[in-house]
């Protein structure tokens, strides 16, 4: 099997790159598509569902499918820093990409609310982070500023190089199903990820490389709800920090793609999140971040409305690794801890 060059040669053609940009990659893209079954037999109708995980990009998150584009577009207009705002996951693939390309990389997080792998990620790929007393929204509106008034660009989805790169993961399920699936199952924060995947799919259906297009179903967590609400939310709070956004920037866009593909919006509770989150990784063996989870809850909670036979693939955006304090407190795991280092010891809390 040929080596996987990275999204951009892959998908070169689809995307606004030419021979002289230079491009920076680690060889992002080209994720699995997995089977599901243990979902799938709780839908019965004769569905298939299956997850695209995304946590196994080189950062562990969807974002480097954006950062390689916009990391490649700034180095070749001659940037030398770019700043971003996040909720953990863009501030560690925009500190990789950033750095590997030989810029800094400026993030700005809501201090106390990242994940720890996240925080760790940015640390050790040489970010410079400012941990501000506010949340992602605020910290956005300061990197908005900041890049309008000096010579740092913004690498959040604001930026169209991101969801043109992210727009590449429809592609791949496009490639790997031979037409898109019936329903997209997706968690949205600032609603970046479903703007490009819905532009993906049209693209390929416009080039006749799918017969259909998929229902954009987007699920947000119940306390940081904006779009499911129409409103905006002044002070979200979620287990899953990732997409705890009260104000999303892609929010018209969003709308647009729901209504174009008769769509749905709808939350999820934290307690369905980690019910998700669990079943995963206890029934599949898939270990993804609480955001991640918030696609096949939605899905679950929707179960009545999935047509019979249709094909879903949930989005599963992040590793589980990132947020190793999620996982430590939230499992039904055995684990017996302070045990005597002896056979007798083992065999009997083994049940023998
Ligand atoms: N899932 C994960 C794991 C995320 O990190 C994010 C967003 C989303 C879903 C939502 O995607 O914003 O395009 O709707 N994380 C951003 C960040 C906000 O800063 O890492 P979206």
């Amino acid at each position: 099997m040929q080596d996987w060059p990275g999204l951009i040669e892959a998908y070169r053609t689809w995307l606004p790159v030419s021979n002289s940009t230079p491009v920076v990659t680690l060889r992002e893209g080209a994720t699995p598509l997995i089977p599901v079954p243990s979902i799938a037999e709780r839908i019965g109708k004769g569905v298939k569902v299956y997850v695209k995980y995304d946590g196994l990009n080189p950062t562990g998150s969807f974002k480097d499918r954006g950062m390689t584009m916009a990391i490649s577009k700034a180095k070749e207009a001659g940037c030398e820093a770019v700043i971003c705002a996040s909720t953990g996951n863009t501030s560690a693939a925009a500190a990789a990409y950033a750095r590997r390309a030989g810029m800094r990389a400026f993030v700005l997080i809501p201090d106390g609310y990242v994940a720890q792998g996240k925080l760790a990620q940015a640390l050790v790929y040489g970010a410079e982070v400012l941990a501000i007393r506010g949340n992602f929204d605020t910290a956005l509106d300061i990197v908005r500023e900041v890049s309008d008034q000096y010579p740092v660009t913004l690498v959040n989805s604001v930026n169209p190089y991101r969801l043109q790169g992210q727009k590449t993961a429809a592609f791949e399920l496009i490639d790997a199903l031979g037409d898109a699936p019936d329903w997209l199952c997706i968690p949205m924060g600032n609603a970046g990820n479903i703007t490009a995947y819905w532009m993906g799919f049209q693209e390929y259906h416009q080039a006749g490389r799918s017969r259909t297009l998929p229902r954009m179903m987007g699920f947000q967590a119940s306390g940081s709800a904006p779009l499911v609400n129409e409103t905006t939310v002044t002070d979200p709070e979620t287990i899953a920090t990732a997409i705890r956004i009260g104000n999303p920037v892609n929010r018209e866009k969003a709308i647009a793609a729901r209504a174009a593909s008769n769509g749905a919006f709808l939350d999820v509770t934290d307690e369905e999140i980690l019910q998700a989150y669990k079943l995963l990784g206890g029934e599949e063996g898939i270990f993804c971040e609480p955001a991640s989870a918030a696609s096949v809850a939605g899905l679950l909670k929707r179960k009545d409305e999935v047509p019979t036979g249709a094909t879903v693939v949930c989005v599963l955006t992040g590793n589980g690794l990132k947020d190793p304090d999620c996982a430590i407190n939230n499992n039904d795991a055995a684990f017996h801890t302070d045990l005597n280092p002896d056979l007798g010891t083992v065999a009997k809390v083994m049940g023998f």
